[in-house]
């Protein structure tokens, strides 16, 4: 006969006792925020090749579409607006036309759904024809003149309604200089979430074709962090917490959730963590060619970035994973 003390197995032997016994809860409705592509025009709805089921909008559709995900629990929204190429310049001055499309499109947001919190992206790439987000000098990311555009720019999209601002550039000393600037034009309630440890990744790519943003000479690794690191990782979320954010962000998000945990552990600020464009372009593909189950893996995938320690997760399966978990 075989005594064996320990038998693991027993709490795994049918779902109620597994349920009992979860560590993790699945993530809500309401812990995701929703990137989503905006452009100027009227009844857009274009769809991005390398991130199926992922558009490029106009306001009046993006409006449209909200209705039905507001009624699926999602109440929060990151804004990239994908602009004209004839409107990037090297002086990113697009960024601070305060009339520009982005500005107006946070706007009618905020008119027509007054309750949901917009998070909008806070940083040059868009608007900028070298591709870099920051002001490229001689080659160089010049990181100061940078700073000084992206603190006016916050200001705006403060100004506009934004309720965060979401600095993903990751210059030196950009957060405290922020916060000095929204201070300054008494714009008290309006919250930083900083991306902390972004890293400069592969996982970029759809998003980068979504807004036609690939930098046009060069890499990020001057300003994004290097992926063999998450001890600078800790000094960077620091920093940004010291300066002022109210929010952290580890980002990508599959690669890096040692990072998260780390980041969980080591601080107070709730951490987000973004599920970015290649991670879903990579389940996307698999699934619709029949080499996983797409909704099981984006559960799973969801799951296992909160099971690391992320509050708040960044992701486009955001209306996807909604619908799954209504209908379930
Ligand atoms: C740029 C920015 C990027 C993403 C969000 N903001 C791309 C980059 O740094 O090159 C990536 C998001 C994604 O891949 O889903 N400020």
């Amino acid at each position: 006969m075989y005594l064996m003390k320990k038998r693991p197995r027993r709490i795994r032997k049918n779902q109620f006792i597994r349920d009992l016994v979860a560590e993790t809860a699945l993530p809500e409705a309401s812990q995701l925020v929703y990137p989503v592509f905006i452009q100027e025009g009227r009844n857009h709805f274009q769809e991005i090749a390398s991130m199926p089921g992922q558009y490029r909008m106009s306001i009046d559709t993006l409006l449209q579409k909200m209705a039905a995900w507001k009624k699926l629990g999602i109440n929060n929204y990151a804004l990239f607006p994908n602009v004209e190429n004839k409107l990037k310049n090297a002086k990113s001055s697009e960024a601070l036309n305060a009339n520009g499309f982005l500005y107006q499109a946070i706007k009618k947001i905020k008119d027509r759904y007054p309750d949901v919190n917009i998070f909008a992206d806070l940083a040059l790439d868009p608007f900028n024809s070298d591709g870099h987000d920051g002001i490229v000098e001689n080659g160089e990311i010049v990181n100061d003149k940078t700073v000084e555009i992206l603190s006016r720019m916050a200001v705006l999209q403060a100004q506009a309604g934004a309720d965060f601002v979401c600095p993903s550039d990751m210059m030196d000393g950009r957060v405290g200089m922020i916060r000095k600037a929204l201070e300054t034009d008494g714009l008290t309630t309006t919250g930083i979430v900083a991306y902390s440890a972004k890293y400069a990744s592969a996982f970029y790519g759809p998003f980068r074709d979504a807004l036609d943003s690939a930098p046009r000479a060069g890499d990020k690794k001057t300003y994004q962090m290097d992926y063999r690191n998450s001890r600078e990782a800790i000094k960077e979320i620091d920093l940004d917490i010291k300066e002022g954010a109210d929010i952290v962000m580890v980002k990508p998000a599959l690669s890096y959730l040692d990072i998260i945990s780390e980041a969980k552990r080591y601080f107070k600020h709730p951490v987000a963590a973004y599920n970015v464009s290649g991670e879903y372009a990579m389940v996307k593909a698999a699934g619709k060619n029949g080499w996983i189950d797409e909704n099981k893996a984006m559960v799973e995938i969801l799951t296992s970035i909160k099971r690391a320690g992320a509050d708040i997760i960044f992701t486009y399966h955001a209306v996807d994973y909604a619908k799954l978990r209504t209908e379930q």
